[in-house]
């Protein structure tokens, strides 16, 4: 940094009373049992986080982990493919010391989802094993990281065999999707409620625990400047990319049956739609917070058969080049049907009809295998009212205000100034922060799960999906999802793998007189 810059820079610093001081939380005792603990998201993330939760010391002395599956293994053969995961997946390196206190805290159950006996064994175990907490209650927290189809199944088992409430201190974690549609997604809740109370309930979406995510709050109201402009008189219009150049990996049972709205839209969309355009809530607490997000979903303009034609785009992936690297089409990917119809692809205007947003389109685009994996906000500011400046440009660039979720984590505002000469020109710059080169070494980057699984430990259910918040998205997406299965499908497969989406989603912006920023 020049002096001249430091000089300017340092009348900024934090002053004494903002230092950050590392937050110490008390977590209880507890038995966390994951249902699919030997699957892919167990061995990618939630082993690899647990992990790490306990190097950093972030874990009570008191903790076991069982995992629960169908497979037969013993408890050491379990602790051995929990290693392997640690060492494949994690970030972190395996200490001997830490392995070997992590080590002694992981169990297994080989048992089925549908069959009682294995309830029986797990209950035994989880008295066993599971330590009281302050208030002389055994606190178990149930993952369940497995396909939705077993959920019913699990739930009723662990009400059947009382390994719920009035037992136990409990909280059960559930993965997105949460549902097929908002009916399936009613009857899910109608189940578990019979098991477990709502306070118990935390449905996870990882999008919540990036730190860019939770920021969108933060930036919008703990600063003054930028609130009083949030609204319709100097936003043109929104956009929110969530661009994949990932295909489907391994999950193709999984994927084909889903498609894009169930895998992305219906959640992770939906909160970033959710934060940017909520209204200041209350106080920072679950509630509030969650329900300033429902309203907005409620004020999302329903959506009849002419505008889901009008202003929805549906893709899929053909064979293309992603990175440099030849890759196949959707429908040539393993275990595809070469016929399948499942969307790829999302691109989607919507308003949301209440007293800040009226008349402000938000257009949302998400897909698989795009031309970069890209996730932001990009508020699209009006031009001002008179160009008062001659340019050499033909186009007058507004101001854009972009949240980069990922790759880069960064706050970026692209702004006019003169350009430097005798001349009177107009030059587009950008000011930027970004979290990871302006914060270098001061900060560790929790990941989404830590973020998350912590949460959860301490009781916090603002970065998790409520019942009414599951179902009031699903109530957005359904009649689209509902329009698309029954209407005629455009041809399939419409973009390139490696490009930026089918020609439709460029008109969809073009007829408006605006474009993608990329
Ligand atoms: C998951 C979806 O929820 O999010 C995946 O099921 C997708 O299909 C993933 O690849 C994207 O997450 P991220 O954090 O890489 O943007």
């Amino acid at each position: 940094m020049s002096d001249n810059k430091a000089d300017i820079t340092s009348h900024f610093h934090a002053s004494p009373s903002c230092e950050i001081i590392p937050e110490k939380f008390d977590i209880e005792p507890f038995t966390m049992v994951i249902f699919g603990g030997t699957g892919d998201l167990s061995q990618r993330k939630l082993l690899p986080t647990l992990f790490h939760l306990c190097k950093d010391q972030n874990l009570p002395d008191e903790f076991s982990i069982i995992g629960f599956a169908s497979s037969e293994r013993s408890d050491e053969e379990y602790r051995e493919l929990v290693k392997n995961a640690i060492i494949k997946y994690g970030e972190d390196d395996i200490e001997n010391d830490c392995w070997d206190r992590f080590n002694r805290h992981l169990y297994y159950i080989s048992g089925n989802f549908d069959d009682e006996n294995s309830y029986k064994r797990l209950s035994q175990r989880l008295e066993d094993i599971s330590r009281e907490n302050k208030k002389g209650m055994k606190e178990v927290l149930y993952y369940l990281a497995v396909p939705p189809r077993f959920l019913p199944d699990i739930f009723q088992h662990l009400s059947y065999c009382k390994m719920c409430k009035d037992v136990y201190d409990n909280r059960v974690i559930i993965e997105k999707p949460f549902g097929r549609d908002r009916d399936t997604a009613i009857e899910l809740n109608r189940i578990i409620s019979t098991s477990f109370d709502e306070h118990e309930v935390y449905r996870i979406d990882h999008y919540l625990g990036k730190e860019t995510v939770q920021n969108i709050l933060f930036f919008r109201f703990a600063n003054s400047i930028f609130e009083p402009l949030w609204n319709r008189r100097y936003i043109d219009h929104v956009q929110i990319t969530v661009a994949e150049s990932l295909g489907i990996e391994n999950r193709a049972r999984f994927y084909d049956s889903a498609g894009v709205i169930r895998d992305i839209v219906q959640n992770h969309v939906m909160q970033l739609l959710s934060l940017v355009a909520m209204e200041p809530p209350i106080g920072f607490e679950a509630d509030y917070i969650r329900n300033e997000k429902i309203k907005v979903y409620k004020t999302i303009r329903a959506m009849d058969n002419d505008y889901i034609d009008k202003y929805t785009v549906m893709g899929q992936y053909d064979s293309g080049t992603v990175k440099g690297e030849e890759v196949p089409s959707y429908r040539q990917e393993k275990d595809i049907p070469d016929d399948s119809a499942t969307p790829t692809y999302f691109a989607a205007k919507f308003y949301i009809d209440n007293w800040r947003w009226a008349g402000v389109p938000f257009y949302l685009r998400t897909g698989k295998r795009l031309a970069k994996r890209v996730t932001e906000i990009s508020i699209h500011f009006k031009q001002p009212p008179l160009s008062l400046f001659k340019s050499t440009c033909d186009v007058r660039e507004p101001n854009v205000l972009i949240l980069s979720v990922q790759p880069q984590e960064a706050i970026i505002m692209h702004i006019g100034v003169k350009h430097p000469g005798i001349g009177n020109q107009l030059y587009p710059v950008n000011m930027e922060f970004n979290y990871e080169s302006d914060l270098e070494g001061e900060v560790h980057f929790p990941l989404p799960y830590e973020r998350l699984l912590l949460d959860c430990m301490k009781g916090d259910q603002t970065l998790f999906a409520s019942q009414d918040g599951i179902e009031s998205m699903w109530s957005v997406v359904d009649p689209i999802i509902k329009r698309w299965e029954e209407s005629s499908l455009p041809d399939l497969p419409n973009y390139q793998a490696g490009s930026w989406g089918p020609e439709k989603a460029r008109a969809l912006l073009k007829n408006d007189g605006r474009q993608w920023r990329f």
